[in-house]
């Protein structure tokens, strides 16, 4: 069990408190003209990773006393807490170990007493025997071919790990496998992808922690009706479905050979479980060997959060640079911005990463907090995100906190594509630090043989305020292992925020209410008659629905 501590009633949060207000009296462009080693002084670099916070409104006191924060809230004791295999989630009463699946140091785990990574690696095993057998087309479809696609069905967690670090990797598809997707419950999703794919060479991966959840089950029942109606024998359905779960009931009562099930386990959240079972559409697709790069990428950051001084800590300094944003200059969200095509869904994935661990009002003692929590997480790739909601990041009336994401080298350095995306990289953060004040915007039109009063109206619209903060997150090339240290860093980031938080970060209550309700109105949708059931607004909803509907 964490401690619970109200962050706000701690020294350090009263300290940056007032701390704030005199650095709202200082620009973020003051600080780097007092002091010409301010990057070096705030920047990082963890393997082949820098982590730049330089362009932060922070000075030394501001880190101390950030620092101060997770020392009174008592970090130090809940990481090793979590690493240690306590039941931190408490409102499941489970363990949160995503750490062990990726432990390559293979030291001992233990939950309940019990050592779970023989389990682990057991499971590893498995993965990789199968991923061989698919690869040498030793396991072959039902008509002798072997496989050449792999549909995975699952959402959320089960989802949107699988998705982001196959796209994130795809200059790593080289085993003869094209991964699919099918999440949502919306029709079109599988039946859009069932027209890409032929059932003679398809694997299905059913990937769903509990095996229960409505879009999952149903997206499944439509494939198995779809293979079977095409292979014509429902004991071909072993060759061409896997599932990925924590319940091996459900999954062989859907009529998945047990064999066929890869595991995991309770102790592993959903949004967390990549690293496990719920990964074996990336090891099929980009090989098992490359899956345990991941793992090992991951497990260095792993080992860094725990060794590595708080002060020198970079998933720790993310997280409290949020905090400083979001508790004292209440900044409502933060934008992930990566400069990589291939890393396209890394903000969707952070979003529910984020945004389902810490979107809680509720304290670890069960009372409604008193300060803000979790942030809004989005974002897109640049150079696309410039020419849609930058405007706003730059002149808006909003504090958006940015990371900025780039590999060095790219994967397809054609002519100058690559330096012309970094060279928008670095122009962003350096316009969003230090901006364009009026005299230099006159200074421009003076250049360009304009007389200050014919643009005088126009100054104001031109001018950038600057003093927009950012992190630059630049790494040498996407490699699998640099993937698991950029994934572990955002994770570890979330965790830490949520114990400084005072809150849950490892279960979902919040998800459960329309789940119910949904489940209420589903056999209220058959038949023709009114429904009175809900408020005016929903009973006429679904009253118009079903006038509407053919
Ligand atoms: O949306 C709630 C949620 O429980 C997520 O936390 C989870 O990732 C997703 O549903 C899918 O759950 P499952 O893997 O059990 O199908």
């Amino acid at each position: 069990m964490l401690k619970s501590i109200n962050p706000s009633q701690t020294q350090a949060w009263s300290e940056l408190g007032q701390h704030a207000e005199a650095m709202r009296a200082t620009t973020i462009k003051d600080l780097f003209d007092g002091d010409a080693d301010r990057f070096n002084k705030y920047s990082l670099q963890f393997q082949d990773i820098l982590f730049d916070y330089s362009k932060n409104l922070i000075n030394d006191e501001t880190l101390s006393k950030l620092l101060a924060l997770a020392e009174q809230t008592e970090l130090k004791q809940a990481i090793a807490a979590m690493f240690a295999g306590d039941k931190i989630n408490a409102t499941e009463n489970r363990a949160v170990l995503h750490t062990a699946l990726r432990n390559r140091s293979n030291s001992e785990v233990l939950v309940d007493g019990e050592n779970v990574m023989p389990l682990v690696n057991a499971e590893l095993a498995k993965m990789k025997a199968f991923c061989e057998k698919v690869h040498s087309g030793a396991w072959t479809g039902y008509t002798g071919k072997a496989i050449t696609d792999v549909v995975n069905i699952g959402i959320g967690g089960s989802d949107l790990g699988p998705v982001m670090v196959t796209e994130s990797l795809k200059s790593n598809w080289d085993k003869g496998i094209t991964p699919h997707f099918v999440s949502n419950v919306d029709g079109t999703h599988i039946v859009e992808i069932l027209k890409n794919v032929d059932p003679e060479t398809t694997l299905f991966l059913i990937a769903s922690k509990t095996f229960t959840t409505q879009e999952t089950m149903t997206n499944a029942h439509s494939a198995r009706d779809w293979f079977i109606n095409a292979a014509g024998d429902e004991a071909h359905v072993a060759k061409h479905f896997a599932a990925l779960s924590t319940n091996k009931d459900a999954v062989v009562d859907f009529g998945i050979d047990a064999a066929n099930m890869f595991e995991f386990w309770d102790w592993v959240g959903g949004r967390y479980s990549l690293w496990s079972a719920i990964g074996l559409s990336i090891a099929l697709t980009i090989g098992y060997d490359r899956f345990e790069e991941i793992l090992q990428g991951a497990h260095e950051v792993d080992l860094h959060l725990q060794q590595a001084d708080f002060s020198e800590n970079v998933p720790v300094l993310m997280a409290l640079l949020g905090i400083w944003y979001g508790n004292f200059f209440d900044a409502d969200s933060e934008a992930i911005l990566p400069y990589d095509q291939y890393m396209h869904r890394f903000a969707a994935y952070f979003q529910q990463g984020n945004m389902e661990s810490n979107g809680k009002y509720v304290t670890r003692d069960g009372d409604v907090v008193n300060y803000q929590t979790g942030p809004i997480i989005w974002g897109e790739p640049g150079t696309n995100g410039q020419h849609a909601f930058y405007q706003l990041i730059h002149q808006g009336t909003k504090l958006i906190p940015c990371d900025f994401l780039a590999p060095a080298n790219s994967k397809n350095p054609i002519g100058d594509h690559h330096p012309k995306l970094l060279a928008n990289f670095f122009a962003q953060t350096e316009a969003l630090a230090f901006g364009k004040n009026k005299e230099q915007v006159e200074a421009e039109f003076a250049a360009a043989g304009k007389s200050a009063a014919d643009v005088a109206d126009l100054v104001p619209h031109k001018v950038f305020e600057g003093n927009r903060p950012t992190n630059s997150i630049l790494f040498k090339e996407m490699t699998p292992a640099t993937l698991g240290r950029l994934i572990a860093l955002y994770e570890h980031k979330i965790f830490v925020q949520g114990v400084i938080w005072n809150i849950y970060s490892f279960d979902q209550w919040g998800v459960e209410l329309g789940k119910q309700l949904a489940s209420k109105i589903l056999p209220e949708l058959d038949g023709a008659e009114d429904i009175s059931s809900h408020d005016s607004s929903t009973n006429g909803l679904i009253n118009t629905y079903k006038a509407w509907r053919k």
